[in-house]
């Protein structure tokens, strides 16, 4: 399949040459430990093939949100030692201060971190001169960080413009598996958008009824979708202030031939914590001093049921209060399911954004989906359908 961008497979002879590497290194870290390595593991295919090629590998990314504010707290120098250990190899961490004497003295198939490019004011506003200074590092740029893709900054957009810039391997996995699961996918198509709140969503939800055959919606915004349609939801939570934006979206769908699918049974309970007493209800019967806290189990198998009729699934998002039990049940039941008609080889399923991976985690079934992406922002900005600068900067 032609790709509307270079990759690496373009790139030519690389031997000697100075590739500058955008990676999303913005790691959790707790007490100096990385408690989440899963983007410096997302890395590990570019920076090897390219190291292995004897490229000099200059690994740029952001840690945090600096504002152009240096401190040790944000400083990249923490990471290079776990970023070294998840690579195999070993990383040179590289300060801005003397960064152009230290890239001189290294050699083909070395890998080193630069400093945070949030530490420069004028990274954040794409700023020439703070291109010009990253792109004086090196030959070549490549991209591999879709997760900060959608943010025009220099490093992630300028750079692109300034030198022969190439999606990275990751990069390239990511777009190749959401053109497939939004771009041109094979109907019918499934969308389960779920998380607390309708108004982080709203943009995700217009855009998708337009493209999907089915929108199922669940988690806290679901509640709104309910109150929207006379649902006394009791005090669970809801942005009661958007019912009459969540009826156009239930018209628009309505007009674009897209089915919405909101719980008829929930989950219930009077207090929020951790195995309270629960009840299973019509959403007709929740009491006023209950909450909705998951999609019953009735809902959850006809959810199922369309997933087995759709071939493809895009998914953001829990549907009920995975994190605290038993309220994790639908989103678990229905994760299963969609696993395992991706296994079968029924379905193409396509998740990310926010908790969508940790939940999946939880389910245990992360690994058997046709594609995670571990972008949080951008996947969402995707799935409203935007151009993405890092990416836009990449096409030809
Ligand atoms: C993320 O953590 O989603 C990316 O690294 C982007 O970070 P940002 O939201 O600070 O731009």
């Amino acid at each position: 399949m032609s790709k509307p961008f270079k990759t690496l497979d373009d790139i030519g002879d690389i031997h000697g040459r100075r590739v500058l590497v955008r990676e999303d290194l913005n790691v959790p870290l707790k007490d100096g430990i990385v408690t989440d390595d899963t983007r410096f593991r997302a890395t590990v295919e570019t920076v090897t093939e390219l190291a292995d090629k004897g490229a000099i590998v200059l690994v740029l990314a952001h840690f945090g949100r600096p504002k152009g504010v240096p401190s040790a707290a944000l400083s990249l120098s923490q990471l290079a030692a776990p970023y070294a250990a998840v690579l195999g190899r070993p990383v040179r961490y590289i300060d801005w201060e003397g960064a152009d004497d230290a890239v001189a003295t290294l050699q083909p198939g070395e890998v080193a971190v630069l400093e945070n490019t949030r530490f420069f004011g004028g990274e954040e506003k794409n700023d020439p001169a703070v291109v010009a200074r990253f792109a004086a590092f090196g030959d070549l740029y490549v991209n591999d960080a879709f997760s900060a893709a959608h943010r025009a900054h220099a490093s992630t957009e300028g750079l692109a413009r300034a030198l022969p810039a190439y999606a990275g391997r990751a990069m390239e996995a990511e777009l190749v598996a959401l053109e497939k699961a939004l771009g041109a996918p094979e109907h019918p198509v499934a969308a389960v958008v779920g998380g607390a709140k309708v108004s982080t969503k709203l943009d995700v939800l217009k855009h998708l009824v337009g493209k999907v055959d089915h929108l199922i919606i669940g988690g806290g915004m679901a509640n709104t979708f309910l109150a929207a349609r006379g649902v006394d939801v009791g005090k669970s939570l809801c942005e009661h202030d958007l019912t009459g934006t969540a009826e156009e979206i239930l018209d628009a769908a309505d007009a674009a031939g897209c089915t919405v699918h909101l719980p008829y049974d929930v989950v219930v309970a009077k207090e929020f914590r951790a195995d309270p007493p629960t009840r299973t209800v019509n959403v007709h019967e929740v009491a006023a001093d209950e909450m909705i806290l998951d999609v019953g189990p009735a809902a959850t198998e006809a959810l199922g049921d369309v997933l087995k009729n759709c071939r493809t699934l895009v998914w953001n998002g829990p549907m009920g209060a995975f994190e605290t039990s038993p309220f994790d049940a639908a989103t678990v039941a229905l994760a299963k399911t969609a696993a395992a008609l991706t296994t079968d080889g029924s379905l193409v399923s396509v998740a990310g954004g926010g908790d969508t991976v940790a939940a999946l985690n939880h389910a245990g079934v992360a690994g058997d989906f046709t594609f995670v992406s571990t972008a949080g922002g951008a996947f969402l900005e995707w799935m409203e359908g935007r151009d993405l600068p890092g990416v836009a900067a990449l096409t030809r």
